[in-house]
């Protein structure tokens, strides 16, 4: 007997059944795949792997990140809310909190987070992103779940993956990720993930049958292709970007440059203790003077290719203030440091020096403004 190494891709949408008593079994008890909007066996053995990574109950997939992030939601502020969330969230998390009529909103800084959280009324839903994108902020987890036990913690912790971070650990009731980026990996994917306590999920499992959010089989086995290498990947991204982040703080300044790695980070000793190896990610920030400056240093890169999101193997750079959080209050931006000149770079596979040789050489030409001559 032999069988695949690799799991079997069922692309079926429709499930039959011997006869009519077993589908009928099915509808009510659940006990066989019916429809895949439902659940789909390809689709459920990558939800017991990722649940099984971040240490949680039960694991969901959904169709996008945001789908997420909404199913995340709408299962948690079932019990009436409030529903709190960290200032400046990614900007279509932003959206989302003004699109729909979610109870009793209210933001909090990441400043005084802890003591915020324990103030919280009873039944209220905290939402929190970490590592912040694009400042790399962190809060200590463990602490907060414990001052807050009467709240129910939601963490995307899309910048971490849980090869650095695994929230549901540390207490959080639910945790988030855009699977689009470290989780997939190779940006040939959109999804999203909730994991978490198993009452929640099943919560926004149902709402997942009801809405339609649900993951294409076809993605869902590229995503877990993307699995096998995911440990690779994160550890050698965040070393990279630990790596640049310290030679462009050498070149600009620690001030002007947004990495835990960095000893000048705020957050730095907390990543040390709550981050595997004090790794947080393949993100960082970094200013220049002005978005004129930051445009030159994009355009004058040649490895390093101008385009949104994160997590894969190709290094991306975008500017926040115009795309991840162009629909953030201009007020919020500015109290949150996302200025016109800040760049943010999400670095992928490719080897240290490579990058480092490009990133330099489009300093040289952003500093000196000695674009054309190149
Ligand atoms: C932190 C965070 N959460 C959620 C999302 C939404 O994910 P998706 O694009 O997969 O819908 C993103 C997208 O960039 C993100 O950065």
């Amino acid at each position: 007997m032999s069988r695949p190494v690799r799991p079997p891709l069922v692309l079926s949408s429709t499930f039959v059944f011997d006869d009519a008593d077993a589908m009928d079994r099915a509808v009510s008890a659940l006990d066989a795949p019916l429809y895949t909007r439902w659940d789909n066996p390809t689709i459920a053995g990558v939800e017991a792997r990722l649940a099984a990574l971040e240490g949680a109950d039960r694991g969901l997939l959904l169709s996008s990140g945001m789908a997420a992030v909404h199913l995340a939601w709408l299962a948690a502020t079932e019990g009436g809310g409030p529903l709190v969330v960290q200032e400046a969230v990614y900007g279509g998390t932003e959206e989302l909190l003004r699109a729909l009529p979610w109870p009793g909103v209210r933001r909090l800084p990441i400043e005084g987070m802890i003591e915020a959280a324990a103030a919280l009324p009873a039944g209220a839903v905290l939402h929190l992103e970490l590592p912040t994108n694009p400042h790399g902020r962190l809060v200590d987890l463990a602490a907060l779940c414990a001052a807050a036990p009467h709240v129910t913690v939601v963490v995307d912790a899309t910048f971490a993956s849980p090869v650095l971070l695994q929230p549901a650990r540390l207490g959080a009731a639910l945790v988030v990720h855009s699977a689009t980026k470290y989780l997939g990996g190779h940006h040939d994917l959109i999804a999203g993930l909730i994991a978490g306590e198993a009452g929640l999920v099943a919560r926004a499992w149902r709402w997942r049958k009801v809405l339609g959010p649900c993951l294409d089989p076809a993605a869902a086995e590229r995503l877990d292709r993307g699995l096998d290498t995911l440990e690779l990947r994160v550890l050698r991204q965040s070393q990279t970007a630990a790596t640049l982040a310290g030679r462009l703080a050498d070149r600009l300044g620690a001030a002007a440059v947004h990495s835990p790695s960095l000893p000048s980070h705020p957050d730095h000793s907390l990543a040390r203790r709550m981050m595997r190896e004090g790794l947080c990610g393949g993100v960082l920030s970094f200013s220049l003077d002005d978005g004129a400056a930051a445009a030159r240093l994009m355009n004058a890169l040649r490895v390093i290719q101008i385009g949104p999101s994160l997590g894969g193997t190709h290094s991306l750079i975008t500017r926040p203030a115009g795309v991840t959080h162009a629909n953030v209050p201009a007020a919020t931006r500015a109290a949150t440091g996302i200025g016109p000149g800040l760049l943010r770079l999400a670095v992928g596979v490719e080897p240290a020096d490579r990058l480092w040789a490009d990133l330099g050489a489009a300093l040289d030409a952003a500093l000196s403004g000695a674009l054309e001559h190149r």
